[in-house]
């Protein structure tokens, strides 16, 4: 990490990021480097746009260019554990030795993971065990990882905290799969004191970096409402879906809890910090959240307000395994982290 000269040596220098190319990593990757680190990113490119000349994802290329600064990137899949083994090898050869790893990699379609869910097993639980066998091997027993509040299921109550229950009514394989893991990283930190991981249960990541060089652009359908409705508002989809309007909410549509991808990727830093001060040891799950919910037409109504447009969309009925409200309690995380999320609605509308 970057240091004035003064400050005492800082005990992160040098983070692995996987699936860092994606949404949430790239975004992540931006703060990493402004914030001095050296980064070294691990994606297989399965869900990125790569850049024609190059063949580099084009969101990495656009990190570099906003902070000024250069990361190392290699395509390798977490699976593939020679790739993995050798790209920790290469990091502590040409810059830093690796420290902590982030770990966003994974695939993240709640639809796709019910038509092929061993496919979700493979990439996303068996990936994460290639992935500790490495870092094991490589003695690096530090991880930031990328949960989400699916591993709650459907809420016995709300707000959701930390102590809610978790794995039960997980109906789809997308979020069992991040409750495996969340369950292999806890027997692995309470078999092995050595190891620490911190996390992050993110409720619903939207918006995009203010020079507008970053956001989510999903190469398929998208399957998050933000992302969607920006297609609608740009002409390449007719009209959004409304999927519900007679829930036990204030509009009859689903309530969400939806955060700024610029808090989320801040949370991670303030993670990335706090893993090596003392206490925070083993297993420790945090909500990121604003802990507010928003419904689905409070969505489209701010969203409009920050194009300019209106929003054509239809009513549909309810999906089966969507739930009415979710939002969270992300008091833990201020007092543990320092985190708490600092953009409204209004905000997370901008620049998509
Ligand atoms: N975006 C959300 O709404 C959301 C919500 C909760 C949790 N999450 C979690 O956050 C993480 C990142 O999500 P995102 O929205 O940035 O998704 P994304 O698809 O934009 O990014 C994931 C990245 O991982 C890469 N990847 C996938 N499998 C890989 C593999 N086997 N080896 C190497 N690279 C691989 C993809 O190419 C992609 O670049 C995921 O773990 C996801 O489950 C996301």
């Amino acid at each position: 990490m970057a240091s004035n000269g003064n400050d005492p040596k800082p005990p992160v220098e040098c983070v692995l990021v996987t699936g860092g190319a994606g949404y949430v990593g790239s975004h992540t990757v931006v703060k990493l480097l402004e914030g001095g680190y050296d980064v070294v990113v691990v994606d297989n490119m399965s869900n990125c746009t790569q850049n024609e000349k190059t063949s580099q994802p084009e969101s990495l290329l656009r990190a570099q260019a906003l902070t000024g600064r250069r990361l190392t990137f290699y395509g390798v899949d977490i699976n593939d554990e020679a790739a993995l083994d050798a790209v920790f090898k290469k990091a502590s050869f040409t810059t830093h030795s690796v420290d902590c790893v982030l770990h966003f990699a994974a695939l993240k379609s709640v639809s796709e993971s019910c038509q092929i869910p061993m496919t979700y097993y493979r990439n996303n639980v068996a990936g994460t065990l290639a992935l500790v066998k490495v870092m094991t091997d490589n003695n690096v027993k530090r991880a930031v990882y990328s949960s989400s509040s699916t591993v709650y299921g459907t809420p016995q109550c709300l707000p959701l905290d930390e102590g809610h229950p978790t794995g039960q009514g997980c109906t789809n394989p997308y979020g069992k799969s991040k409750f495996m893991v969340e369950e292999m990283f806890k027997d692995l930190c309470s078999a092995d004191k050595c190891w620490r991981v911190i996390s992050l249960r993110y409720f619903n990541p939207v918006g995009a970096h203010e020079s507008g060089r970053l956001g989510e652009d999903p190469l398929d359908t998208p399957n998050n409402l933000m992302p969607y409705v920006a297609q609608v508002a740009v002409g390449r989809r007719p009209k959004l879906r409304v999927y519900g309007d007679d829930y036990p909410t204030s509009d009859g549509t689903g309530v969400r809890d939806y955060i700024h991808i610029d808090d989320l990727a801040e949370g991670h830093l303030r993670a990335l910090e706090r893993m090596f001060s003392a206490g925070l040891d083993g297993f420790r799950p945090y909500n990121l959240g604003t802990g507010k919910g928003h419904s689905v037409l409070e969505v489209v109504q701010a969203f409009s307000e920050a194009c300019g447009k209106k929003i054509p969309y239809e009513i549909a009925p309810r999906r089966e395994g969507d739930i009415a409200a979710s939002y969270c309690d992300a008091s833990l995380a201020k007092r543990d982290l320092g985190w708490a999320a600092k953009k409204d609605l209004k905000e997370m509308c901008k620049f998509l």
